[in-house]
């Protein structure tokens, strides 16, 4: 473990200037540095990277991050790595410290400590590191056994993989005892341990005490979160039995709707092809591997989720969905068009490739070949094909109650794209299938392209605005300026916007960590403690503001003028609440009041 003060004193040496400029030439542009984003591919250069506060952003896909994330980001290191990497530049030493229990370690593994920390049940000594290493040991040993398992070598071989993939994927196998781990974990049955192995998934303690090995008998598909790290498995069963795949279940570390399968070997090859491809399972992914088709994913036997599609979207432009055939593959597509909608930007291209009936990605690429595995892909239809597609199927556009339901349910989705091109195609052909004209058609969703163009024509201005983003901005800015927050000013704020909750977060956050707020401007920026925040994207656009700034604002006028702002909102609520009210409703102490806010 490496102790947190050990990572301010590197984000403070090490100039993100530089580090990033040795793999991705920057040039100056007014106190920042741009280039061309190294995690989307653009043509005019979005990729900003701010001096002052340490910390890169892109204006095209979003990426945002320090110096150590961009080394995990780009260089597809391990956090660890990346800290090692960074000091060597520096020339500082990284210290180790004994990995105790979790206070006081820096929460990059952010997403690990913040999740571990309300896992049900977690012990206090029991660290995430305890659970990677338990994870790790269970992998080596898995494969030691599937050296010498005949049946599941020739389950495999069966199913045409050669011992290299195996061997890259990492694939082992889970002997049919109930307690194989005992070889691999000399103090097994110790109650610390077991306690490790149980909250790692590996084991499961029945009600009498009893710990078994969750997996038995299964071929083992270890899963690696973005850094590289093992934080679960897939086991599969070598005969026709149910479950067909056991997963690990959700722990500290593994968490299904965000995690996919292959996606730290992938990344490469995805940046390389420029592309990426989503499948539904493990086999899919490893088979299209075998026939030298690297850049495929899975999720992890759930839908693809916002989070899936955003973090492939930070890696290419371009996604192609390979679901099955049958009903079930195409209920999955129609997810995840669901859930990419919100996301999109124009630029950004999806489409979706079904495979005949009968036939997945596996057994395709395994018949076929991979040739005719990427002439498919070359068939695969655009997301607004399939989106219109599934929408007509089951609608009878030859009736006016037909095309009218069209447009109710073409409503809700197209309400979702917020990429002015794609948007404005997609009601272009909403209107041809419906048999409107788009002056109709805008007539009836008039609302939403009104909204959508006001919003757009000023994007600056409208971010600006509200003082609580004000707040926020001045506070990931300079955390020194909590002292100066009035909370229970902050606390009589009765909207219920996400900045309003982002503010509240931040400042729970800041007085969590006082050593962060005693620096009265931080070098560096404070977002790298903040990775498991769910404000964190909402946090991330809001300090790329700061990208945008002269070097001529007063920061301490802005930051009071936002506190007045506040104030005034604040005090002209209370005036009308008190003035509604009968005045012989009225307290002494809210008379008082009431003359003391109306004075000012
Ligand atoms: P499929 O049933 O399509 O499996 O499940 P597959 O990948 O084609 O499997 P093979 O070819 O028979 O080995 C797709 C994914 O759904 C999840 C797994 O993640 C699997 O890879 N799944 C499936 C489960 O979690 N449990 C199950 O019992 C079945
Ligand atoms: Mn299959």
């Amino acid at each position: 473990m490496i102790p947190r003060s050990f990572i301010d004193d590197l984000l403070n040496r090490v100039d993100i200037v530089d580090a990033i400029d040795r793999h991705v030439p920057l040039k100056k542009a007014g106190t920042n540095y741009v280039a061309c984003c190294p995690f989307h591919s653009e043509k005019t250069p979005s990729f900003t990277v701010s001096p002052a506060k340490q910390f890169y952003h892109c204006f095209g896909c979003g990426a945002h991050g320090n110096a150590i994330g961009f080394m995990i980001e780009y260089g597809g290191l391990s956090f660890v790595e990346a800290v090692h990497n960074l000091a060597a530049s520096v020339s500082m030493p990284v210290p180790e410290q004994a990995a105790e229990s979790f206070s006081g370690q820096f929460d990059v593994d952010g997403s690990l400590d913040a999740a571990a920390n309300s896992y049900r049940g977690r012990d206090v000594g029991i660290s995430s590191q305890d659970l990677l290493d338990a994870l790790q040991t269970a992998t080596h040993f898995y494969r030691e056994q599937l050296k010498t398992s005949e049946k599941a070598i020739a389950y495999l071989r069966k199913r045409g993989l050669s011992g290299k993939t195996a061997a890259r994927f990492s694939i082992g196998y889970a002997p049919g005892s109930w307690q194989n781990l005992a070889a691999a974990f000399p103090d097994y049955a110790s109650e610390r341990m077991q306690k490790i192995l149980a909250q790692a998934g590996l084991v499961i303690i029945n009600d009498e005490g009893k710990q078994y090995d969750r997996f038995r008998d299964r071929v083992m598909f270890p899963i690696l979160n973005p850094k590289g790290q093992i934080i679960g498995f897939g086991g599969r069963v070598l005969a026709q039995e149910e479950p067909k795949y056991l997963n690990s279940p959700e722990t500290a570390l593994f968490e299904k709707g965000r995690e996919l399968y292959n996606f730290f070997s992938a990344r490469r090859a995805i940046r390389d092809a420029d592309c990426a491809i989503v499948v539904e399972g493990y086999m899919d992914v490893i088979a299209l591997a075998e026939h030298g088709i690297d850049y495929a994913v899975a999720s992890l036997g759930t839908a693809t989720t916002g989070f899936h599609i955003q973090k492939l979207l930070r890696q290419t432009d371009h996604i192609i969905f390979s679901f099955d055939g049958d009903k079930a593959g195409k209920k999955a597509a129609w997810r995840a068009l669901e859930n990419s909608l919100a996301l999109l930007t124009d630029g950004k291209f999806l489409s979706f490739l079904f495979l005949p009936e009968g036939e997945d990605p596996d057994s395709f690429v395994n018949r076929h070949g991979k040739e005719a595995f990427e002439r498919q892909l070359k068939q695969a239809i655009p997301l607004s094909e399939f989106l219109f597609k599934e929408l007509c199927a089951e609608t009878d556009l030859h009736t006016s109650e037909g095309r009218a339901k069209l447009i109710g349910d073409a409503k809700p989705l197209l309400q979702q794209v917020t990429a002015p091109a794609l948007s404005l195609i997609l009601f272009r052909r909403l209107g041809e299938l419906s048999n409107m004209n788009q002056s109709e058609l805008e007539s009836i969703l008039q609302i939403n392209r009104k909204q959508r163009t006001t919003a757009k024509s000023n994007p600056q201005r409208k971010q600006l605005v509200t003082p609580y983003r004000w707040l926020i901005l001045m506070l990931l800015h300079n955390p020194g300026y909590l002292d100066r927050l009035d909370r229970e000013l902050l606390s009589a704020i009765d909207e219920n916007t996400e900045e309003v909750a982002a503010l509240r977060a931040l400042v729970v956050f800041l007085e969590q960590h006082p050593h962060l707020s005693i620096h009265s401007s931080s070098a560096f920026s404070l977002l790298a403690h903040l990775q498991d925040n769910p404000y964190r994207a909402l946090l991330e656009t809001i300090e790329s503001e700061t990208l945008k700034w002269d070097n001529a604002i007063d920061l301490d006028a802005e930051f009071s003028g936002a506190l007045e702002k506040l104030l005034q909102t604040h005090r002209k609520k209370r005036i009308t609440e008190l003035y509604n009210k009968p005045l012989q409703a009225l307290t002494d102490e809210e008379k008082r009041e009431l003359q003391r806010l109306a004075a000012r």
